[in-house]
């Protein structure tokens, strides 16, 4: 059977209503190449994710790998395969990158028994990013289910070390229960930096928790917000994107001012397998981020 192959043509129109982003040519730059990369240190956050802090050996193309918010990087484990992970730390920090990996299959169950000193592979950074800078000025709601807020990091490092930049900045975050929260020792540093507010909800408690019992939606009920003045970017599963935005929307904030990580499964990262198509859009180069608004009307997206 024969197979198309597609070239990563970066002029071609979009499908999902972004315009057309020359800058992404070099974002494309990288697309082949594989940066040897060392595990350097790893973080049990709970049963079955762990973090992983992961420095480029070479130290010029340390100095050379840029993301942005939002972006992700193709994990190589040369005989066992690639797995899409999103970069999770600030995008300032130089000289390594850290990457919230669940336990799902087989590459990430090989990649929980690596050690530190275990040398990996790393492509990218590929795809879309959060808008970060188009919120200047503006309130933010970051909003994560579960392991969505692996991807939050990033914008939320992003947006809290720029704070005078922004509006009111507010962080939503929920989970099934108080042990499938990630990132718990740093919550108290992100409730002492002024002017943000993290909320944090469990759908099922256990006799240690204190806090909100609910979904995530109890969170936005009664919350006082400026829609006009507000953007949100939202992360988690789907289903949570449609309860969580169907809000959004009745308290009036756009749907093209709320952004969504798509997941989908992927193979080459780069616009050439067809794995990750949604209709004719590829969810590794016009994604994964997309606003709410091309998502609802892309077929079969969530
Ligand atoms: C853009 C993007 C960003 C991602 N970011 C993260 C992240 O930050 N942290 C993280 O832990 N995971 C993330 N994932 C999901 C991760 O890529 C998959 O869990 C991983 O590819 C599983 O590979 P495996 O070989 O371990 O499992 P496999 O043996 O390939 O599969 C095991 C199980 O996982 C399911 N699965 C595989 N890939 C996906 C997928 N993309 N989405 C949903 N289910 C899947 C399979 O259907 C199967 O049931 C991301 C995926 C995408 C597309
Ligand atoms: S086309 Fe290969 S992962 Fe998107």
């Amino acid at each position: 059977m024969s197979v198309r192959i597609h070239s990563y043509d970066v002029n071609r129109e979009f499908t999902m209503g972004h315009p057309v982003d020359y800058t992404r040519r070099s974002d494309l730059q990288n697309v082949d190449h594989v940066f040897k990369a060392e595990i350097t240190n790893t973080v049990n956050l709970t049963e079955h994710e762990k973090l992983f802090h992961i420095r480029i050996l070479d130290p010029t193309e340390r100095d050379r790998f840029h993301f942005h918010p939002g972006q992700f990087v193709m994990v190589v484990l040369p005989g066992y395969g690639e797995v899409p992970i999103s970069i999770s730390s600030s995008n300032s920090q130089r000289g390594h990158i850290e990457l919230c990996i669940r336990k799902a299959g087989l590459v990430t169950d090989v990649l929980h028994r690596a050690a530190p000193g275990s040398h990996i592979g790393l492509r990218g950074p590929f795809g879309t990013s959060f808008p970060v800078e188009r919120m200047r000025g503006k309130d933010v709601l970051l909003i994560a289910g579960g392991l969505g807020i692996a991807p939050l990091r990033a914008p939320i490092f992003y947006i809290t070390e720029r704070l005078g930049d922004y509006g009111k900045v507010s962080i939503l975050y929920g989970a099934r229960t108080p042990k499938d929260l990630l990132f718990d020792y740093q919550y108290e540093a992100w409730r002492r930096i002024y002017n943000v507010h993290l909320d944090i909800i469990v759908q099922e408690p256990d006799e240690t928790w204190t806090g909100k019992v609910g979904m995530i939606t109890a969170l936005l009920e009664g919350m006082e917000i400026d829609p006009d003045n507000t953007f949100a970017i939202v992360c988690g599963p789907p289903v949570m994107f449609k309860f969580v935005c169907a809000r959004l929307q009745e308290m009036g904030i756009a749907m093209q001012n709320m952004f969504v990580s798509l997941e989908r499964r992927m193979h080459c990262g780069m616009g050439k397998c067809c794995r990750c198509n949604v209709g004719s859009t590829y969810t590794c180069l016009d994604g994964p981020v997309f606003d709410y608004w091309s998502v609802i009307n892309q077929k079969e997206a969530i």
